[in-house]
């Protein structure tokens, strides 16, 4: 097939977007979001400081505007996030104990309520492992302690029990010590029978970077049972480096079997995140070697 989106439903996959709402009204942009991408998630929209500014509070018009859109033209939503250690807004920051634990579980349950039937998944938490292994210190972890991630996915599933529930972080682009305190986690959740459906490796990387055990990463998550998904795929550099090292995550993904579809992190290099130019789309909406290169390994 001729697109992103068309060639990764070959397989049944999906391959999205990262979507900032005000951006919808540029014609560049919202061409190239629709012809060539068949699924998205809010860059910013589905956060907990977008929408839950007041506590019990919830303002859903962000998230819905981009929701609908891709309703519009047949496209998937995936969520992002219910619980993570940034984009909190100030009102949680100073939460302690019981306090924090069910504002922590109310906002679960009214995002992923708002959003039932809308997102075929969520990043339930988000970033929540240190690179050697050790849980962030975040204000979760030093409030709730060890189980609030596990209290986390449990308020997800019943709150909505057929979107797929994942974890989701960086810097796990490989067998290495983040990777593995993950990987023994979710294999503990799947032994307990903890709802955890997804792992979601983002994936934010430079060209030329090492990724000698992506594939057998994302292998050994699969063999625990559950889906993994790359989610927030961008690849800082230009060229032949940088069209190589998003083939390389491209074919990673179609040798998984339970490998479910790919997200890069935003649609044009003009509004990324980063300023490496890390997109499949240059400033002008043109197709980059990159954008080849993915085409070819799908
Ligand atoms: C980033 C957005 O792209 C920015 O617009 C925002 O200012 C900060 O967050 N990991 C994540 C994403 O899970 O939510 C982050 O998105 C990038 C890193």
């Amino acid at each position: 097939a001729s697109t992103l989106g068309a060639s990764a439903a070959e397989s049944g996959r999906y391959f999205g977007a990262a979507v900032a709402g005000n951006r919808l009204s540029e014609s560049g942009y919202a061409n190239t979001l629709g012809t060539e991408f068949n699924s998205v998630v809010a860059e910013n929209a589905m956060k907990w400081d977008a929408t839950e500014p007041n506590p019990g509070q919830f303002t859903f018009s962000g998230g819905d505007q981009i929701v609908s859109w891709a309703q519009a033209r047949g496209m998937k939503v995936r969520g992002h996030t219910l619980v993570w250690h940034a984009q909190q807004p100030g009102w949680v920051q100073g939460l302690t104990g019981n306090n924090l634990r069910n504002a922590m579980v109310n906002h679960i349950t009214g995002v992923a309520n708002h959003y039932e039937g809308k997102v075929f998944a969520w990043d339930v938490v988000n970033e929540a492992f240190e690179w050697d292994g050790s849980r962030r210190q975040s204000n979760l972890q030093q409030q709730l302690g060890n189980g609030w991630i596990e209290e986390a996915f449990r308020a997800a599933d019943a709150a909505d029990p057929n979107a797929r529930l994942c974890y989701n972080d960086y810097g796990t682009d490989g067998i290495n010590s983040k990777s593995t305190a993950i990987y023994n986690m979710v294999r503990d959740f799947k032994s307990r029978g903890v709802p955890i459906d997804c792992v979601g490796f983002q994936s934010h990387l430079s060209a030329g970077d090492n990724l000698s055990s992506y594939q057998s990463n994302l292998q050994r998550f699969a063999d625990l049972g559950v889906a993994v998904e790359i989610t927030e795929l961008d690849v800082g550099g230009s060229g032949s480096a940088q069209a190589a090292t998003f083939g390389t995550v491209t074919q990673a993904c179609m040798a998984v079997a339970r490998c479910t579809g790919i997200t890069v992190w935003g649609v044009t290099d003009k509004y990324s995140w980063r300023n490496d130019d890390p997109l499949l789309f240059d400033d002008n909406y043109q197709k980059k070697q990159a954008y080849t290169s993915v085409l070819n390994a799908l």
